[in-house]
């Protein structure tokens, strides 16, 4: 029996800008993104049916041909349709620990682990390059979760461009259980509301963000400076509509720390510690002001990289 074990780890964006309009139903984005220690286990095994078979038993993750890991599968078998009469089918496990409907790339970083997982399961022979061409297929945010790491991002999200890495900085994430936040809806309501300041000179916005403060920031590793530039364009129509996690972001930046955002288009919300044991205290601290059964909280740490095999 062949099977991988990966490591598919989740993201926040230190910084989120919408541009403008690329007329291609997407928004032009300047992105911040980073891969944190919070990850989902994702296995793929040769299974000796000719079928891609999904377990994943999270109440909130529909394990069927929906799921973006299973549609991660089926791009491949489409792309390369003798595969599975020469390798066998597949068997996809997912164990989550990554926030559901978060704002925190779960659904994408398991996509990556898909395709990073087959194309070895499979002997495929991809190159990183390749597997990220096929994760803009099936979203925004899988080019990145495949490489991870401190990544700028543009375009859609799917134009990477490495930044020095910033492992070991901590932070602590914050969700409520109940709240949800749906993707389209936040950008079509900033439409909405903003699409009368969206700019289209994309080029130049880029270079102004990439010759900023933020980029400078992270450059010299400068962990309070970091925090203060921190910035999310959704947080404008997010909490708002969202009372509870304005109210917990406003709680957690009162709290400590190097500076508080939104992850993505939200709800989890998160804030910048200097280390494990700051972390630890923070996290004591938002629950003493918090005591609500439904509020989750994690800690991670900054890491190097988005997808990784593991050893079982
Ligand atoms: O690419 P992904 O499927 O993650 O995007 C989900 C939705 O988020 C898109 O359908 C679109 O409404 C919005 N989006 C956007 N511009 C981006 C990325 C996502 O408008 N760059």
């Amino acid at each position: 029996m062949v099977l991988y074990s990966l490591l598919a780890a989740a993201k926040v964006n230190l910084y989120l800008e919408i541009v403008g309009d690329r007329g291609d139903g997407f928004h032009e984005l300047i992105m911040v993104m980073q891969s944190i220690s919070l990850a989902d286990r994702v296995t793929v095994r040769s299974i000796g049916v000719d079928t891609i078979r999904l377990i994943c038993h999270h109440p909130l993750v529909p394990a069927d041909e929906t799921n973006l890991a299973y549609r991660a599968a089926a791009l491949l078998v489409r792309r390369f349709p003798e595969v599975m009469t020469h390798r066998g089918g597949v068997e996809i496990t997912l164990e989550k620990h990554i926030p559901v409907g978060a704002g925190l790339a779960g659904g994408s970083s398991n996509a990556a682990a898909v395709l990073v997982g087959l194309d070895l399961l499979w002997n495929l022979g991809l190159t990183q390059g390749e597997l990220q061409e096929l994760g803009a297929e099936l979203g925004s945010d899988v080019p990145f979760a495949i490489t991870g790491g401190t990544m700028f991002a543009t375009g859609r999200g799917e134009q990477l461009d490495p930044l020095p890495g910033l492992h070991p900085l901590w932070m602590v994430l914050a969700k409520y259980g109940t709240e949800m936040v749906s993707t389209p809806w936040a950008y079509r309501t900033y439409r909405a509301e903003f699409g009368h300041l969206y700019q289209t000179e994309f080029a130049t916005r880029r270079s102004q963000v990439k010759a900023g403060p933020m980029l400078a920031a992270i450059s010299h590793h400068q962990g309070s400076a970091i925090g203060h530039h921190l910035y999310n364009d959704l947080e404008k129509v997010v909490l708002p509509a969202h009372g509870k996690t304005a109210e917990l972001k406003a709680t957690m930046a009162s709290l400590g720390g190097r500076g508080t955002l939104m992850s993505g288009s939200g709800p989890t919300v998160f804030t910048l510690v200097s280390t494990q044991t700051e972390a630890e205290s923070l996290i004591q601290r938002i629950r003493a002001a918090l005591p609500d059964p439904d509020l989750g909280l994690w800690m991670a740490q900054c890491v190097p990289s988005g997808v990784q095999l593991v050893d079982d």
